[in-house]
């Protein structure tokens, strides 16, 4: 069994991105420059904003952090929201910018992602970019998907005429990396099958996958009885789950059994230190390309 080290994988890649920006910045370029908006303290969202902030730093980028209160009270309107989005399409001095999902449930989420300039989309959730992913064109590529392919790259890990399965069909995850895995080339040429809480009999179709993405959010579920012998194991994963060890109270947990799982892998990713980094250096290369294409 070998780990796929995300973590040390990120790393790299945030060097060559530092790399690439000097390059620009000695030839006369703007620094590029990637806002993020986060509404109201959901503890995962700030955790995963403060880790974004910190990879530009990072990777010489420039960032900014818009920040709104929501309370139950005092609620963030939706139209302060959309105008703080229409400035940002129309700020010169920005090449990207995210709004950090979940919103609070008044706010359409739909409706803000539909409103963001899809030039400026480095999260690659507006339709715009999904249905180019979807036929192969150029486009902003969700995170998440994107940093898995890379690591499957980076680690010589063909996924031609591979039974690939994903459980999970988020828009976000299961869906764009389906689309991305069944697509033509190497990464690519998979037979992707995406299960789904509608799926009857998980493990009869889990037992079948070459690759397994597990990307429900549901802690520890995927157990060894459901895993192949010399599978790759993909675990997006990250629920936080009550540790009193810890000074926290608690720790991030997969959505793999790790300990039951990893013995039968031949290759199996952590959590934490596995997709998670990967996710946000995705983001970093897709502002990258922003500022190269502006
Ligand atoms: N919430 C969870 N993952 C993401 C992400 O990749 N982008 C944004 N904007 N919100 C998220």
């Amino acid at each position: 069994m070998q780990l796929i080290d995300g973590k040390a994988v990120a790393a790299t890649i945030k060097k060559e991105i530092a790399e690439a920006v000097e390059a620009r910045v000695s030839q006369g370029h703007r620094r590029p420059h990637l806002a993020a908006v986060l509404v109201g303290h959901d503890g995962g969202s700030e955790t995963y904003v403060a880790h974004k902030i910190k990879a530009c730093e990072e990777c010489g980028f420039k960032s900014s952090l818009i920040r709104f209160e929501s309370t139950p009270e005092a609620p963030l309107s939706e139209e302060e929201l959309l105008k703080t989005i229409d400035k940002l399409n129309n700020d010169p001095d920005v090449d990207g910018f995210i709004v950090q999902l979940p919103l609070p449930r008044h706010i359409d989420e739909q409706k803000v992602i539909e409103a963001i300039l899809p030039e400026k989309d480095v999260d690659g959730f507006h339709p715009s970019n999904v249905g180019r992913q979807s036929i192969g064109l150029p486009c902003f590529h969700s995170a998440t998907p994107a940093g898995i392919v890379e690591l499957l790259r980076r680690y010589g890990i063909s996924t031609r005429g591979k039974n690939v399965v994903i459980i999970g069909r988020s828009n976000i995850v299961g869906k764009p990396l389906a689309a991305m895995l069944m697509q033509k080339g190497d990464p690519g040429d998979a037979t992707v099958t995406v299960c789904h809480s509608a799926t009857p009999d998980l493990g009869e179709v889990t037992r079948r996958a070459d690759i397994l993405v597990c990307a429900t959010g549901r802690p520890a579920s995927v157990t060894a009885d459901m895993v192949k012998d010399g599978a790759t194991v993909i675990d997006v994963g990250t629920t936080r789950v009550p540790d009193a060890s810890k000074k926290s109270g608690w720790r991030l947990c997969g959505d793999v059994d790790f300990e039951a799982v990893a013995p039968k892998c031949s290759f199996i990713t952590p959590v934490p230190g596995g997709v998670g980094p990967m996710t946000i250096v995705s983001l970093m290369l897709n502002t990258l390309q922003a500022a190269q294409a502006r």
